[in-house]
């Protein structure tokens, strides 16, 4: 294989940036971010040097999940502005060089859909065998055991029809069946629609949840659940509701339509391990261009089993298959909370060093932390239905925090926030750290930018190095550049000592800029959460 001659795509180049559009940058004075906002928000994410902004959910919906609930494909929700904002927010975005990618949520509808309103209005209705309605068993109960992500059951009875229907998510978001080709042609109109407005790709959410059995059998047990701590999805495992082999035709449909159009992308929202997750690449190159890999999400922050993930990961993909790493989103802990802020520096060398496209969570950058929410102010359904679990999403859905004024600068002093800001906003927010030369937000553009001019960070070679109880090291190489990247994931000093001639470098990036410039050989040692680039002596 010949990678001179091959040529990589912007999506496989650049850093993508996912945007919560309810929480950047509020335009209109009413507490909740929109599309005039993050256009206002451009030259900032141009600065940082991104290049592809996702963008969460700006269609009509009721917000029982805050825009995961569509019930226009093809509109925008007056919260977010109009159908022309819209189209200036894409113009200028490739004006400026950068791409848009939308979120399409294909698997259910919100059940206000005019889809779903005729599905329900009777059982000869034409839309009826659009979603996934069954009978009940005779004693009345659902026709399977299937559960809710969000608890409970997985169906919903409907009094006038007399059947149930399943969601896999809140009940006012029923599934669509997949199975129907109606379904199929009318999720391939809207994706036609949004791309032929140019829209760059889709980021497709729980793509792995869109086809179930067909028998529609129980799922099994899950001898691993520990009751009160897990969410009560987890009490069986999704064998037979989630990741069924039909999907790759769906997949393969999406991916078919994508490629009419030039240079798209589509990724796969898919929480499945590793050898799974692969499979969604389908085959040469017929499905997902990026099926989100959310490892450094879901694995403990422990250097030997992340180091033999990535390999893993490596050792697994297709030929044709391009990596990519998550370590944040909208549905998760933020990374600064879950590892803590020393260490979250530690965490962004190593997803702006490894090979595969990097998505970053707005925010991240600042080092912004889980912002602890109320419970009269908890807003999210997974956090309302479960209060006892501490598992709504709120705290990671704060608004953005742009300078010191009230309310960060995200909207207007008179206005509420939708959620609360923390009150160390005033010190951690753009505007303070923009310039500040030891800052997290100087420190990631630092690390998109060398990311962006060096091949050998967004198209070299990797090569696993070494990784023990504490850190991680490996190098990435293009033609004569080789990059050392050694990171320390414990609190402690650690010491590497290369096999061989030894090995002499400069110090590129460091999470201690004191670091930088300075030179290194034989034995390496880093001070407790650090982390270094270094280029390598040839
Ligand atoms: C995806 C979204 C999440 C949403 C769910 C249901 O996981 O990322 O926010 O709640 O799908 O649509």
């Amino acid at each position: 294989m010949s990678d001179t001659k091959q040529e990589y795509l912007w999506w496989q180049k650049g850093v993508i940036y996912q945007i919560y559009p309810r929480s950047y940058q509020d335009s209109n004075s009413d507490g909740v971010g929109d599309l005039r906002g993050i256009l206002q928000r451009l030259d900032y994410l141009e600065w940082l040097g991104i290049e592809a902004i996702w963008v969460s959910p700006i269609y009509p919906s009721p917000m029982a999940d805050f825009g995961y609930d569509i019930a226009d494909y093809t509109g925008i929700h007056q919260l977010f502005g109009t159908m022309e904002d819209f189209d200036e927010l894409l113009a200028e975005v490739h004006r400026r060089g950068m791409k848009l990618i939308l979120d399409l949520v294909p698997n259910h509808t919100s059940d206000q859909h005019p889809w779903f309103l005729e599905s329900k209005s009777s059982r000869d209705n034409p839309k009826r065998d659009w979603y996934i309605w069954n009978d009940a068993n005779e004693d009345g109960t659902p026709p399977n055991n299937w559960l809710s992500v969000f608890g409970g059951s997985g169906w919903e009875w409907d009094d006038t029809t007399q059947q149930y229907y399943y969601h896999a998510f809140l009940k006012e978001q029923p599934d669509l069946n997949w199975r129907n080709p109606e379904v199929q042609q009318a999720m391939m109109n809207v994706m036609r629609f949004w791309l032929d407005k140019g829209v760059d790709g889709f980021r497709v959410d729980v793509m792995w949840h869109m086809i179930k059995d067909k028998q529609l059998r129980d799922n099994p047990k899950n001898l691993d659940y520990a009751p009160n701590v897990d969410v009560t999805y987890n009490e069986l495992i999704p064998a037979y509701s989630t990741d069924q082999p039909e999907i790759h035709d769906i997949v393969r449909m999406m991916r078919a339509l994508t490629d009419e159009y030039d240079k798209r992308v589509i990724i796969g929202e898919i929480y499945l391990p590793i050898h799974r997750l692969v499979t969604y690449y389908g085959q040469n190159g017929n499905g997902a261009h990026l099926p989100f890999n959310f490892q450094l999400i879901t694995m403990s922050w422990d250097p030997q089993r992340i180091a033999t993930a990535i390999d893993e990961y490596e050792g697994a993909l297709p030929p044709d298959g391009w990596p990519n790493w998550v370590l944040g989103n909208h549905d998760n802990p933020r990374i600064a909370s879950r590892i803590g802020i020393d260490q979250a520096r530690v965490a962004a060398m190593l997803l702006l060093t490894l090979r595969g496209t990097p998505t970053l969570y707005y925010g991240d950058e600042l080092g912004m932390r889980d912002v602890p929410i109320p419970p009269d102010k908890v807003k999210d359904p997974q956090g309302l239905n479960m209060p006892d679990l501490n598992v709504s999403r709120d705290p990671a859905r704060t608004p953005m925090q742009w300078d010191d004024s009230p309310n960060a600068g995200f909207t207007v002093e008179d206005a509420e926030p939708w959620l609360p800001l923390p009150g160390n906003y005033k010190r951690i927010n753009v505007m303070n750290q923009r310039e500040a030369k030891l800052s997290m937000l100087t420190y990631y553009r630092k690390l998109v930018q060398l990311r962006q001019q060096e091949p050998a960070l967004h198209i070299g070679n990797f090569k696993p190095i070494h990784s023990d109880k504490q850190m991680i090291v490996y190098t990435r190489e293009y033609e004569n550049k080789c990059f050392l990247v050694m990171l320390n994931l414990s609190h402690r000093p650690c010491y590497y000592t290369p096999k061989g001639e030894g090995l002499r470098g400069k110090v590129i990036i460091a999470t201690e800029p004191e670091r930088e410039g300075t030179y290194l050989e034989n034995t390496l040692s880093l001070g407790g959460d650090e982390g270094i680039i270094m280029l390598i002596d040839k």
